[in-house]
């Protein structure tokens, strides 16, 4: 499964949470939390590129910036996100990541202060997200109608898998709302996947990049790299079935000006 029309029809936000954004999968949004503790990307306005029904990133970043747009194109996964932001009863948890974020930043110890902490921090993340939006990843401007660029655009496993199009030309749009001197951090699949599962269903990694492919493609978009990372899976996730593959990679770049 690949085409559009297979992920409006059998992506289960549900379904896709428990099988990708455990706190196992938090190497992106963790890095994504240190780049910023460490000063190596900064910016006052953040995209998530392709969000998927997942909020662990956003909770990650949310302290560094002020103003967050979360973008993705399948209106399940948007009302999804927008049922956590309402605060709604049945909307997905994401408070075991919040707490392994606020054990990130201090050792907090007594179960009551945790408490305390996850729902400030919930707080904030909600106050901070300004916007959910559509996007299509094939379009020159993903994010139309909206007119936008970015300080920061974090994008996680979206890019290789959104079909139509050359990889290439995906990346160029996503530059496109990127501003001159801001930053892009691509979450990628390794070289060699074929297939991702979700649920009962499993979805096709179209273009799967090698980190050197990936490092001429962004050049070609307008992008310094500054970083790269590997990213070892658990190897749960090959003996159950979810991934075929056993890494993925991290590119954080600049686009120049
Ligand atoms: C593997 S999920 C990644 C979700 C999330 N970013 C994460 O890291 O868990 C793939 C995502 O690609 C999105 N996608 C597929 N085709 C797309 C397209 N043409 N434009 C934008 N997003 C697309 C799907 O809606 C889905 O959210």
């Amino acid at each position: 499964m690949f085409s559009k029309t297979d992920y409006a029809m059998h992506f289960n936000p549900v379904d896709y949470v428990k099988d990708w954004a455990g706190t196992d999968m938090s190497f992106y949004p963790d890095k994504l939390h240190e780049l910023f503790t460490t000063g190596v990307i900064k910016g006052n306005t953040y995209l998530e590129y392709g969000a998927g029904p997942t909020l662990h990133s956003v909770a990650a970043i949310s302290p560094f910036v002020n103003e967050i747009t979360i973008a993705e194109m399948l209106p399940q996964n948007r009302r999804e996100l927008t049922k956590w932001l309402n605060d709604d009863e049945d909307a997905i948890s994401w408070d075991s990541y919040i707490e392994h974020l606020i054990r990130l930043d201090n050792n907090r110890d007594s179960a009551e202060d945790i408490k305390i902490a996850i729902e400030k921090r919930k707080l904030s993340i909600r106050s901070k997200v300004k916007n959910v939006i559509p996007c299509d990843a094939l379009l020159l401007n993903p994010i139309a109608p909206m007119n936008a660029t970015f300080d920061v655009v974090g994008s996680s496993l979206m890019l290789d898998c959104a079909a139509g199009s050359t990889y290439k030309q995906r990346l160029k749009n996503a530059s496109a709302l990127v501003k001159p001197g801001g930053f892009f951090v691509q979450f990628s699949n390794g070289p060699g996947c074929c297939n991702w599962k979700c649920g009962s269903v499993f979805f096709k990694v179209v273009d799967p990049q090698t980190p050197e492919d990936n490092a001429i493609a962004l050049d070609e978009a307008g992008f310094n790299i500054l970083q790269t990372a590997n990213f070892e899976l658990p190897p749960s996730f090959c003996q159950d079935g979810i991934f075929d593959c056993k890494d993925m990679f991290l590119t954080v770049c600049r686009k120049r000006y």
